[in-house]
């Protein structure tokens, strides 16, 4: 029932109406309600509800949701509580819900926002259509250290490009319009900071210097911001001794009066209750005061909330204004989904926007684009001269491993496996064996065969949260029967199964071709069949570095230069007296089945004013016989400055489809105003002064040139 009020005046109206106790229910978040929440929910002491099994849910599979439930649920809230709020349902719908698509990092790895966000606003509809209508993702968290299972759920470690893909996924999750039915609230987590984990220890103390923490680990939250997310979640980890839910100018300061964040911060997963732990607060109502007066809004699954801020309140040792203003941006982004109007999910959705033929497509071309072609020496694709194919490897026969950590709604029926990918697409007259079992049978089947393709990496259970390993080898086991075959001179293509980057070292000098695919969704298989038959090419760029060997974590492109920069000499070796410096693959590398020449590097104007932008464009060529798509990448260092600068920075990349022969000019047109960092006086600020700038395929490659910035351009 509309009332032709505005949001605001609805919120007004009904917030004057609301009893202490009813005001903190919205601000209270419970897991996996249930009608046996009877109580809770008619008493108005529930204002979410959290479907996940778990503290970690990303590993556990649940029962998934139940519509007519969730409906009954809301039927209670709706006709039984004294004001009728509807409740606002959440689940981690975090790469897709039964339309099952790669995992972020492999999203990041397509460089296409708009690939990212089409398959956020098919995420949207599915979950919406499924009663869910707040999903926990993107995660921003940027991560350069893969020992952290969680790296998975982010997109990588660069702050441009995981920017663009923040901004991507709030287009797709919520729409310009949140009352439609099939838009869903987006929440970009965890703010912040989480991904600089000590150790990649998950949940870890973070050390990050402050202007790290704004100029690296903050600007996806405020791309994410800045495109109207409608909430926010605060992280678990401490920054600098500052756990987040006490870090006031972080929730407060930067979010709502920097940012002007006027959505819903919502806590981790008990976090208010661990601020005990961190040793900040003596007991829960300690902890419910702090979080509160930091600037959180919902309390996830803790209880502490509406346990102790009532009677803070009522004790005068709470002003009921912090109280207030929580429940008021809960309460109007309950009013912007339209729950108000439709709190019931129309059950007849569903048929019309799950697993539809348009969902899998998307999954398909996502996950085609995400795979990186990491070494090659011209097997792929295969050839009309191979006869025999060997399939083996744990992931051979996969289905549900492939997709991913967080999968809470995939189901294996609705998925393939490569096994059966490759055998629907077998040329005619070319033969495919399968063995995964026994690693004698495997190298005596390999003998007779023109190429063995292994199905390798880690399984998801290994993947995601509380997910930290100490080693980027291989899993065990797995390189002793390919080193066999190797041997032989047998060639091995190796599909690459992942959450994160892996130190494939042997892989990189030994096989004949890598194909990285990460953890690749429900259209894996068949996307993976198609790329080695050459029907489509690989797409995917690294979107984090990939490391030689777990010593040289943490590894990033965007390092400082230091005051000792490797020399020529010794840039091949670096520091270590036992491994190469160099990254195995570095940042925004990845091969296709075409190769691209860059030339005629130019600039418009090579003298900038601050107010200005950069205008560079460069020509590419593809020099191959079939069309191939490329990611070209504008870099930029600055050269002198008040602190210390990255040796480069990505600050813009574009997805190419160049024909055969096809020479193309691309341009970049970047606002100086991009060029800013935090200075010595903590202030963002563009410094004029001498900057490089590089166009090219990767963050180790391109052309080079320069420009000046000045005041005035002169
Ligand atoms: C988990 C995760 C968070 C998730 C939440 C709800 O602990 O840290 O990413 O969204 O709890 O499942």
């Amino acid at each position: 029932m509309n009332t032709g009020l505005t949001v605001d005046e609805r919120v007004g109206k009904l917030l004057s109406q609301m009893t202490l106790t009813e005001k903190v229910g919205q601000m209270n978040q419970i897991n996996n309600l249930g009608l046996d929440h009877g109580d809770v929910i008619r008493e108005g002491r529930v204002g979410s509800a959290l479907y996940a099994s778990s503290a970690t849910a990303g590993n556990v599979r649940d029962a998934g949701v139940d519509l007519d439930n969730l409906n009954a649920i809301q039927k209670m809230a709706v006709e039984q509580s004294r004001l009728g709020i509807p409740l606002l349902f959440a689940r981690d719908v975090i790469h897709g819900h039964r339309t099952v698509f790669p995992v972020p990092i492999a999203q990041a790895s397509s460089w296409c926002p708009e690939l990212v966000e089409k398959a956020a606003s098919i995420a949207a509809k599915e979950a919406a259509a499924n009663g869910i209508r707040w999903t926990f993702t993107p995660m921003l968290d940027i991560c350069r250290d893969p020992r952290w299972g969680r790296i998975t759920e982010g997109f990588g470690e660069d702050p441009c490009l995981c920017s663009r893909l923040a901004a991507s996924a709030v287009r797709g999750y919520q729409g310009d319009d949140l009352s439609d039915p099939l838009k869903i609230a987006a929440c970009a987590k965890h703010f912040a900071g989480y991904g600089g984990a000590e150790g990649g220890r998950d949940y870890n103390t973070t050390d990050i210097g402050y202007r790290s923490f704004r100029d690296i680990f903050l600007p996806p939250f405020m791309a994410a911001a800045n495109e109207g997310i409608a909430s926010i979640m605060a992280a678990f980890n401490e920054i600098d001794g500052v756990p987040a839910l006490a870090n006031k100018h972080m929730l407060t300061e930067i979010l709502r009066n920097e940012w002007k964040f006027d959505g819903v911060l919502i806590s981790d997963w008990n976090a208010v209750c661990e601020l005990i732990d961190h040793g900040i607060v003596q007991d829960k109502r300690e902890a419910a005061f702090i979080s509160l007066m930091s600037g959180l809004d919902m309390d996830m699954v803790s209880g502490t909330f509406i346990a102790e801020l009532p009677s803070l309140v009522d004790e005068g040792k709470l002003s009921i204004e912090p109280v207030d203003a929580a429940v008021k941006r809960i309460l109007s982004l309950k009013f912007k989904l339209g729950l108000f109007e439709r709190p019931f999910v129309d059950k007849t959705l569903g048929k019309k926007v799950v697993l539809t033929p348009e969902n899998r497509a998307c999954a398909l071309a996502l996950a085609q684009k995400s795979m990186v072609l990491l070494k090659n020496d011209g097997i792929l694709p295969l050839k009309k001269d191979i006869k025999r194919i060997l399939l083996t490897g744990e992931f051979a026969r996969s289905r549900t491993e492939l997709f991913g950590t967080w999968t809470l709604d995939g189901r294996s029926e609705e998925t393939g496996s490569v096994e059966e990918a490759l055998s629907q697409r077998l040329p005619d007259g070319v033969h495919m064996d399968v063995h995964i079992n026994y690693p004698d049978e495997i190298v005596r089947m390999a003998r007779s065969t023109d190429v063995v393709i292994a199905c390798i990496g880690e399984h998801p259970g290994r993947s995601g949260e509380a997910n930290s390993i100490v080693s980027l080898d291989l899993p065990p086991g797995q390189l002793e029967r390919l080193k066999a075959i190797a041997d032989m001179g047998i060639p091995i293509v190796a599909v690459v199964f992942a959450g994160r980057p892996l130190a494939i070292n042997w892989l990189s000098k030994r096989a004949a071709a890598v194909l990285y695919a990460w953890h690749p969704g429900i259209e894996g298989g068949r996307a993976i069949a198609e790329i080695l038959f050459g029907d489509v090419e690989p797409g995917g760029r690294l979107p984090v570095t990939f490391p030689r060997a777990t010593g040289q974590i943490p590894i990033y492109y965007n390092h400082k230069p230091t005051g000792r920069p490797l020399p020529p000499s010794l840039k091949e070796y670096g520091r270590y007296n036992d491994c190469l410096d160099q990254p195995l693959y570095p940042f925004g590398f990845g091969l296709s089945y075409t190769s691209f020449t860059y030339e005629k590097l130019e600039i418009v104007k090579n003298r900038i004013g601050t107010d200005d932008s950069i205008e560079v464009s460069c020509t590419v060529t593809n020099n191959g016989e079939r069309e191939g798509e490329e990611v070209v990448q504008f870099y930029v260092r600055d050269c002198v400055a008040s602190v210390t600068r990255p040796v480069k920075e990505l600050k813009a990349f574009r997805r190419i489809c160049l024909a055969p022969g096809e020479k193309r000019i691309i341009n970049f047109t970047v606002p100086v105003a991009e060029l800013s960092f935090t200075n010595i006086n903590m202030k963002k600020t563009v410094e004029p002064g001498d900057f490089l700038f590089w166009i090219g395929p990767n963050s180790m490659e391109g052309l080079e040139g320069s420009f000046r910035v000045t005041v005035d351009g002169d």
